[in-house]
Parts: structure tokens; C-alpha cells; sequence
């Protein structure tokens, strides 16, 4: 964990956010590494969630929303965590996780009432081992709450979204009327989330400020089981296959019906193998029917679908693959980090990023301050940067350029050398194989095109 934390930090991934002032819990900035290599991640599930399905449509609704929203849909009465306080340190924890971290007890479904008693019957300490004086368990709703205009009544009181899937609920009529589309279709959209989360940490896996990529794929009540198992596989093979991620450190988990969330009728978890163990990624939920009536009955509005075929009327159910990108940059750093030979048997730190990922896709490197390879590398820097995230580096021996390039996940490196002046080529380090190869300057792009397969 510390070492992934540390290799973020010091090329620029992700900082703590505010840090000058001592950092504000729960929030991280992406630098410039972090930004793309986000932006990458948001690019392949929307490429592969919209642009390569022809029933799927996007959608980008606002943060801001109805508070009637909030009450619709069950945030405001059942958004909760269960938490504690001890009296001696005035400090706030997760009920729930201190019981399962300490006692080993899986404690899904139990009310405030059971957990106090929890409390009480045994002796449970601080996460730092100090013993405590606990108040009863109460819950905590998770909503982050402002006011919109200049009065600061409760009339005026707002929430930033805790999801983004309430906004494609909201909107489901008018898209699906102006997209034509017919049940079975989906609503994609990427955008930000807040939740005022009691302990937030582990890095970036538990934010009070993250994004999300939300799918609320609607269908007849009877095709949801068969859309929920699609999605489930359509989803592993994602993470697989466009991202590269081992595999092996993917699994599904399925929800307890003590711990699916109120609207769920079915809850699979992918879960990653994180550095503290198996956590979860994304959730594939069959949501049924419960959000668009829920809205129907709220806004007075009809939600239902007229199937022409069958001349009926019915609310579609809805599955819904929501993941958090912050979690799958996290997986993303976890998967690609090794720490192995370099090619003169020194030790290197290299991210085997898959290249749709990588930050950067090709490192322009002249191999000496010398002007005319230097401007040589400029111009080929010009000739690659319209196509491919290129970045040019002349600073530092050429190993200490490798390292930097192997550091941050760069797929291939570009020397400029003296030859190069005379044989119009130049050497392409491969940062897996770190096989070198001359290739001629005429046939750089398509070389890396093909390579990158981008
Ligand atoms: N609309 C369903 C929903 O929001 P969720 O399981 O609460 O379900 C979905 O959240 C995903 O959002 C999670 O699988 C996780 O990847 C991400 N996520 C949730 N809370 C998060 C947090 N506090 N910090 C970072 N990511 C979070």
C-alpha cells in the first residue's frame, strides 16, 4: 500500500487535496499523470458502454438536484451509516466496522439497538488499541447538505448527489423519448458523487468527494434476471480484457440479503484484491422497479413504457453496473506495479499499464542537450503529439529518463541519437520486453500506432 501511495505522490498521480493547509480528510487531487490516466479509464467505459452499444445512450445531469429527489428515492431516510462517539476523545467512528474489525463479527442488517448493545457487552477500543467510553449507535445520513440562494432556511436546504443513477431516473422519459429508444436500453453517465463518509481512507478507495460511472439499463420485468447476468459478465470482461487487469485478482461476491441496499432485489459485487484485502470495485444490482415508481408516485408523473407490440403499459426494471473511477485508478496503480530487473540487472519500479491506459503513450528522449538533436526530437515530439499523448524529456541521463518513464507507465520510449542525423531513424524502447529497435523516423507513427493498437 505504501509503496503504491508513495510512487503515486512522487510522479504526480494524485496529491492530498489542500495539502498546504494540512489536507482536507477524504479528498485527493489528480496531477497531471493521475488526470490522464482518469481521464483514459472514463474514455474506455464510455467507448465501450455508449459508443459500442447500439442500446445504450448517455446523459451528463446535474449535481444539484430536487430535494423531493432525495425523499423519492429513499436517501433521505435510509442514506445512513451507524456511528459511535467516545466520550473521553469527542471522536466519531463506523459502528459497524469497529465491531467487524475487532470482534470478526459480520454485522449486516443489525439495528442501532443491537449494535449499542454490542457496545456495551464488550470491550471495544479506539482503532489506535485505546480504551473508550461509547455513546449508544446512532445513524449518520451521508448526504452533503448546502442551500441554494441567499437564504440559509430548511426551505432552501439542497444535497449534493450521494449517486449520479437519481439523475438518469429523473430524466429517463425525456431520454428515452428524444433517443427513440424501446426497453431493453440503457442510460450511461460519468460525474461527480459526494458522501459525507464517516472514515474516509485508504487512499483514494474511500472518498468523501469521487466520480462515478453509472449504467441503468431498462427492461421488460421479465428479461431482468437474464440483463442481470449479461451485465455481470459484460462487466468482468471490461476490466479483463479493455483494461488488463490480472484476472485472478477480480472475483464476484454476492450480497447477503441482510446487506442489499433498500431498492435491490439482487446485489453482485466485483471485487478487486486490493493491498488490504478484497474489496469492492463496482456493484451490478437489479434495482427492479423500485426508483421509476418510487418517482411516479413522488412527481405525480407517468413512467411507464407502452409496449406497441403487446398494446400494454409496465414500469421497466432497471440493472444497474455503478462503479467508482477513483477505486478503478487505484485497482488500475495496484495491477500494473512491479518492481523487477532493469535491463543492466539494477532494480527497477516499472507500471505495466495496459497502453489505453498509460498516461503517456510515448516518451520523446533527445540523448543529449546537443541543439541539433534536440531539435530533431522537438520536431518529431510535433509530428506524435497530434495523435498520441507524447511527452518530450530531456532532462537526466538517459537510464534516469528510462526509470522515470518505466515509473509513470510510459508503453514506449523514443531516443534521438547522433545515427539518428545521419540513418533518418531512431532507437524504441519497449518498457515491458525494454527490447530497443531502430526504426526509421518515416515509420514512427504507424509503427507506434500498431503497437499501442490505438
Ligand atoms: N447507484 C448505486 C451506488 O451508488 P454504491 O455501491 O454505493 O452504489 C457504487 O456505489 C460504486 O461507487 C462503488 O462500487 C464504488 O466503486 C464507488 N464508491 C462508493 N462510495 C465511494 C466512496 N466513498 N469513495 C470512492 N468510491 C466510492
Amino acid at each position: 500500500m505504501d509503496t503504491i501511495v508513495n510512487l503515486a505522490k512522487r510522479r504526480g498521480f494524485l496529491f492530498q487535496g489542500s495539502e498546504i493547509y494540512g489536507g482536507l480528510q477524504g479528498t485527493y487531487d489528480y496531477g497531471h499523470y493521475g488526470s490522464l490516466l482518469k481521464n483514459n479509464i472514463k474514455a474506455a467505459w464510455w467507448r465501450a458502454n455508449v459508443q459500442q452499444q447500439r442500446n445504450m445512450v448517455g446523459l451528463d445531469a446535474s449535481i444539484l438536484m430536487h430535494p423531493k429527489v432525495w425523499e423519492a428515492s429513499g436517501h433521505t431516510a435510509n442514506f445512513s451509516d451507524a456511528l459511535v462517539d467516545d466520550k473521553i476523545t469527542k471522536k466519531r467512528y463506523r459502528a459497524d466496522h469497529l465491531v467487524e474489525e475487532q470482534l470478526k463479527l459480520k454485522v449486516e442488517g443489525l439495528s442501532n439497538k443491537d449494535l449499542t448493545k454490542i457496545f456495551q457487552e464488550n470491550e471495544i477500543k479506539t482503532p489506535d488499541g485505546a480504551k473508550a467510553d461509547w455513546t449508544e449507535v446512532r445513524s449518520f445520513n451521508l448526504m452533503f447538505s448546502t442551500h441554494a440562494g441567499p437564504v440559509a432556511s430548511d426551505d432552501a436546504r439542497i444535497y449534493l448527489r450521494p449517486e449520479t443513477a437519481q439523475g438518469i431516473f429523473v430524466d429517463y422519459k425525456e431520454v428515452q423519448a428524444t433517443t427513440r429508444k424501446k426497453p431493453p436500453f440503457g442510460i450511461a453517465q460519468i460525474g461527480k458523487a459526494f458522501r459525507n463518509e464517516i472514515t474516509p481512507g485508504k487512499f483514494i478507495f474511500r472518498l468523501r468527494e469521487f466520480e462515478q460511472m453509472e449504467i441503468e439499463f431498462f427492461c421488460p420485468p421479465t428479461e431482468a434476471k437474464k440483463w442481470h447476468e449479461w451485465w455481470m459478465e459484460e462487466r468482468m470482461r471490461w476490466y479483463v480484457e479493455d483494461l488488463g487487469i490480472t484476472a485472478a485478482n477480480l472475483h464476484f461476491r454476492k450480497h447477503t440479503d441482510d446487506e442489499l441496499s433498500h431498492y435491490s432485489a439482487g446485489t453482485s459485487d466485483i471485487e478487486y484484491k486490493f493491498p488490504f484485502g478484497w474489496s469492492e470495485l463496482e456493484g451490478v444490482a437489479n434495482r427492479t422497479d423500485f426508483d421509476l415508481k418510487a418517482h411516479m408516485e413522488a412527481s405525480g408523473k407517468d413512467l411507464s413504457y407502452f409496449d406497441d407490440a403487446t398494446k400494454e403499459s409496465y414500469v421497466p426494471y432497471v440493472i444497474e453496473p455503478s462503479c467508482g473511477v477513483d477505486r478503478i485508478v487505484f485497482t488500475a496503480l495496484c495491477d500494473a506495479y512491479r518492481e523487477e530487473a532493469d535491463e543492466k540487472g539494477d532494480s527497477r519500479t516499472v507500471l505495466k499499464l495496459a497502453p489505453a491506459l498509460a498516461p503517456i503513450k510515448a516518451a520523446v528522449l533527445p540523448l543529449m542537450k546537443k541543439p541539433e538533436l534536440t531539435t530533431l526530437a522537438e520536431s518529431l515530439w510535433s509530428e506524435l503529439a497530434p495523435r498520441f499523448q507524447t511527452e518530450y524529456d530531456e532532462t537526466g541521463s538517459i537510464g534516469k529518463r528510462y526509470r522515470r518513464h518505466d515509473e509513470i507507465g510510459t508503453p514506449y520510449c523514443v531516443t534521438v541519437d547522433f545515427d539518428s542525423l545521419e540513418d533518418k531513424a531512431v532507437t524504441v524502447r519497449d518498457r515491458d520486453s525494454q527490447q530497443q529497435q531502430r526504426i526509421k523516423i518515416s515509420e514512427l507513427t504507424a509503427y507506434l500506432a500498431e503497437k499501442l493498437a490505438i
